[in-house]
């Protein structure tokens, strides 16, 4: 049996700045992690980073390559049926957002995790959760064949929307919102210039698309697929053609085809558990919430659930005070409820429902065209965007 304070499950982007946050405390931790280092780092997601999410970077550290390789946005596009028009961010609002990989997030902070010393116990398997209401939670798991134990104050379930963490709470003490999207995302990475210098939104009767990137060598592109696709039906030619389909003339003219270093399919589904805590356990990050991709603010819900959590958590070893941590519930979950509203919003702006009346999709073009002419509404967008106060 090893002792440690806070015990946290999952080493995705939540886990590793919580435990890092944790460390700049003082505050010890233990992060066990079921996947290996490289599995982690090969899943390829998130791309669009929030100011508040790279002030907590900065504050452990692993912000040097953000700064120096990042791309920052003043604003993006927005394309209906072949027309473009811009969202300007910096002038509706003052602030931009960073382009900036999750696989290179989750590589900076490994680094820094490595270097803090504190233990990262990769390929964990078997993690169960035991005494939450006690005063002195246990983590049990498996590594390399041998059964392990870890006596903690906390843990932080920061192990992703399957996680065990959540399902360690008995159903009756949870409230869980829904809701499940007639459609997924179909995603495409290349080593290609991208189509233009800002991220291109594309509504199409066809589908929706994103065109997003990486670096100004390497494009990320999403299109709308059916639930019922798989990845063999998509060839790297088909996706490209029915790309090319859905963007406007400029951006076909200008797309660049390559081979795909990576394709996948992500379902949409927008998911809210509540509370975030059961006595000695948080939630944080996808454990607790999801959001459908449009809008881009799952990681970055995941970076303010564990900035409040290390927040409170270092005010009750500082002063033994939980006032920080019976609150931390309800102050996540405001910031959470907006983002799943506007995550929700983007969502139904964009996309192609199977089911949509022509009333609805009238109606969808007219809040596109209010967008386009009221200030006010595309203010309302790019404060969402740029992300709210943390
Ligand atoms: P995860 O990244 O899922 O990490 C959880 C970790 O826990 C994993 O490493 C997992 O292996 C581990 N784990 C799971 N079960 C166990 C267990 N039993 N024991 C031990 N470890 C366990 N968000 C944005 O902000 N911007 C974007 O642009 C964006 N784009 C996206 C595009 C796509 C296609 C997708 C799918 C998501 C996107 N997101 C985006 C969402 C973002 O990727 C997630 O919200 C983010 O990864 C959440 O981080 P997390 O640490 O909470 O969970
Ligand atoms: C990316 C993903 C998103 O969901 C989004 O809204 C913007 C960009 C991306 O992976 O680059």
């Amino acid at each position: 049996m090893t002792r440690t304070q806070v015990a946290i499950i999952g080493a995705g982007p939540a886990g590793l700045l919580l435990g890092q946050l944790l460390d700049k405390q003082g505050i010890d931790n233990v992060i066990l992690e079921r996947q290996t280092g490289a599995y982690v780092l090969g899943r390829i997601r998130a791309g669009i980073i929030e100011q508040g999410t790279v002030g907590l970077l900065d504050s452990v550290g692993a912000s040097a390559r953000l700064h120096a390789e990042g791309l920052v946005h003043d604003g993006a596009q927005v394309s209906v049926d072949g027309t473009r028009h811009r969202i300007d961010f910096r002038a509706l609002t003052g602030r931009a957002v960073t382009v900036y990989g999750q696989t290179e997030i989750t590589r900076d902070l490994m680094k820094v995790r490595a270097d803090s010393g504190r233990a990262t116990v990769y390929e964990a398997r078997d993690v169960s959760l035991h005494d939450l209401d006690s005063a002195t939670p246990i983590v049990r798991y498996e590594k390399d064949g041998a059964r392990q134990e870890i006596a903690c104050d906390y843990i932080a379930g920061c192990d992703g929307f399957h996680a065990v963490s959540r399902q360690a709470i008995p159903l009756n003490k949870l409230t869980t919102h829904e809701r499940i999207y007639p459609f997924g995302w179909l995603g495409l990475l290349s080593e290609t210039k991208p189509v233009s210098d800002e991220l291109i939104y594309v509504r199409h009767e066809r589908g929706f698309a994103l065109c997003s990137m990486r670096s100004p060598t390497r494009s990320r592109y999403y299109i709308q697929c059916s639930l019922a696709d798989s990845i063999d039906a998509w060839p790297d030619s088909r996706f490209w053609d029915e790309l090319a389909l859905r963007l406007d003339s400029d951006a076909r003219r200008n797309l660049v085809t390559g081979p795909s270093i990576e394709k996948s399919i992500a379902p949409l589904r927008s998911f809210v558990a509540e509370p975030m805590r059961y006595h000695r356990l948080f939630l944080a990050g996808d454990a607790a919430h999801i959001v459908p991709p449009t809008g881009a603010k799952g990681l970055n819900l995941a970076a303010s659930d564990v900035g409040y959590l290390s927040a409170a958590l270092a005010e009750f070893y500082r002063t033994g005070s939980t006032r920080g941590l019976d609150t931390y519930s309800e102050r996540a979950l405001r910031r959470v409820w907006l983002a799943e509203r506007f995550s929700w919003w983007m969502t139904s702006l964009l996309h192609h429902f199977p089911d949509h009346s022509s009333f609805d999709r009238r109606v969808q073009l007219a809040e596109l065209e209010y967008l386009f002419s009221s200030r006010a509404a595309a203010t309302a967008l790019a404060e969402n965007y740029v992300g709210l106060p943390f």
